[in-house]
């Protein structure tokens, strides 16, 4: 069984980029759905229960190991990859973390982007305009390049083996309690509060990841 992560910080910690009500519906209520129903969809597969729940989708159609059972395949994509993306998403954020990169990943992004702050304008563009719900990701692709994109619903770059850097949740529930329809004002304050020591630490684990 998989388990509810705790918030690495108090639910006010990111306001008021983010409110307090939004962060308790989010991590106790949909988070923790996620969770139930993957859980429900790993109870006959020990196996699957066994495993780093990163591991679940990065192996999801590996040659390697046994392909994900054809019977949970819909409910891994769906609700394993919400498990891992809110888990990755509270992570990755703090109240008082570095606001740009760092690192190798500091200057990895400004060889692919130029700089930080065109990388920002390029994700911000895309996590705007992405349709419906879904997130942004930053992403070490499998020639451990990185790259951006916006993926629908909860499909998971796992899927691709492309291991996720950093990802903006572009639901509507990540933001509507405060911003309303307002995604642009959400996207902005959402770089207030990524903590880039924790997202170069993803970066150096994607970076040795096969
Ligand atoms: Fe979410």
């Amino acid at each position: 069984m998989y388990t509810l992560p705790n918030l690495p910080y108090a639910y006010e910690a990111l306001e008021p980029n983010i409110d307090v009500a939004t962060m308790r519906v989010h991590h106790d209520k949909h988070h923790q759905a996620y969770l139930d129903k993957f859980n429900a969809a790993l109870k006959n597969y020990p196996q699957l229960q066994a495993e780093n729940a990163e591991d679940v989708l990065w192996n999801f159609e590996s040659q390697v190991k046994p392909a994900t059972p054809a019977d949970i395949q819909v409910a891994i994509k769906n609700h394993g990859g919400g498990y891992v993306h809110h888990s990755l998403f509270w992570k990755t954020m703090s109240p008082n973390g570095p606001r740009e990169a760092v690192g190798e990943l500091a200057a990895a992004i400004s060889s692919r982007f130029s700089s930080f702050a065109e990388f920002k304008t390029q994700f911000t563009d895309l996590a705007g305009k992405h349709f419906g719900a879904g997130w942004a990701w930053l992403v070490l692709n499998e020639k451990k390049e990185l790259e951006i994109y916006s993926l629908p619903n909860q499909d998971s770059p796992l899927l691709s083996k492309h291991y996720p850097i950093m990802g903006i949740d572009v639901w509507e529930h990540a933001y509507y309690l405060k911003y309303q329809n307002r995604r642009p004002e959400y996207l902005e304050a959402i770089w207030n509060i990524l903590d880039w020591k924790k997202i170069e630490e993803r970066y150096q684990i994607g970076l040795n990841k096969s």
